[in-house]
């Protein structure tokens, strides 16, 4: 939504401002983090594979410039986040230079029906993206407060409406709601904006989910169920369900410039949103019906 008063009025300066954005190896971490560099952030790029020479940590390593700090940062290890707190500390110079930003952007996917996935995922997917989001959070908040700046957490459209297939990506999601919601009611008296982003699908243009990684997965999944799991489902109704999340992975936008923007936004506005809806007409129609009508009917839709 463009807004009506002049950009000065609505924007903050970004100088002097640093961002520590998680996941940055692919997906929107990485395009975020040569984004943000690109308007003057200083930023901490955190990257799952940097200590094992990960491409995406490398390409962002050969950008050579004193504001792009690139870092090892597992999400699910309090030892990483605690040595990448010291590094953040390290580098900044207060306080001309503060921590203004976390993006809690590190995430992965998974689908499947309830009675396919197994507990060990269940925990897998809540661990990365709900304690993750939580851990890092907690760790960097002091700092956060101090510049009275904004934690923006990478939600989804799954995290507002439910979905068949997706339940362990929609707990984590709908668990990363809550915790922006409570968070941000909690940071009012700090001056500290908390957002979450809502994408609908973009995995043509990231590296989320494969169409390999669907068969994998629905490879493991459907010999790892036991025999009596496998006749009542039938092979035939398993793969008519794997074929709908085929389709899901080759939908969606292929351009993540929506969501970049939104960020962006969330980062600079001097009065962001409490949530962002990057994503078409469609899927926000679609998102609109899914809160807003009673749940029999939704579902019918
Ligand atoms: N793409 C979409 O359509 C979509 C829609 C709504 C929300 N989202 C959310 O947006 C965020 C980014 O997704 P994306 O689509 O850009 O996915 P992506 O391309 O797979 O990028 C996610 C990044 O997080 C990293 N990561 C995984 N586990 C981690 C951990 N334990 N610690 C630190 N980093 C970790 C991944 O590293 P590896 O590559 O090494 O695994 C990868 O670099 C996620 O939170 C996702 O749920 C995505």
């Amino acid at each position: 939504m463009a807004r009506l008063a002049p950009r000065a009025l609505c924007y903050g300066k970004v100088a002097g401002k640093a961002v520590l954005i998680t996941g940055c190896d692919k997906g929107f971490g990485h395009a975020l983090a040569h984004h943000l560099h690109a308007r003057g952030f200083t930023v901490f790029a955190g990257c799952l594979m940097k200590d094992r020479g990960g491409d995406g940590a490398r390409q962002l390593e050969r950008v050579g410039s004193e504001r792009l700090h690139v870092l090892q940062l597992d999400v699910c290890s309090e030892e990483e986040v605690a040595k990448a707190l010291r590094l953040v500390r390290e580098n900044l110079k207060e306080p001309e230079q503060v921590l203004w930003g976390l993006v809690n952007n590190a995430g992965m996917s998974a689908f499947g029906n309830v009675e396919f996935t197994s507990m060990d995922k269940f925990k897998e997917v809540a661990d990365v993206n709900l304690w993750g989001t939580v851990r890092v959070t907690k760790a960097f908040l002091p700092l956060i407060r101090r510049a009275q700046g904004r934690v923006v957490n990478m939600a989804s459209v799954l995290g507002r409406t439910a979905s068949p297939l997706r339940s362990s990506y929609c707990i984590s999601k709908f668990g990363v709601e809550a915790f922006t919601d409570c968070l941000r009611k909690e940071m009012y008296r700090w001056g500290v904006s908390v957002v979450a982003i809502e994408p609908s699908n973009f995995i043509p243009a990231t590296g989320i989910l494969t169409p390999e990684g669907v068969e994998a997965e629905a490879e493991q999944m459907w010999h790892g169920a036991s025999e009596a799991l496998r006749a009542d489902y039938g092979e035939t109704h398993f793969q008519q369900e794997t074929e709908r999340i085929r389709a899901f992975v080759r939908s969606g936008l292929g351009d993540l410039s929506l969501v970049l923007k939104d960020i962006t936004d969330a980062l600079t506005a001097r009065y962001p949103y409490a949530r962002y809806n990057p994503m078409e007409a469609h899927s926000w129609m679609q998102l609109q019906a899914a809160t807003h009508l009673p749940s029999a009917l939704a579902d019918w839709l």
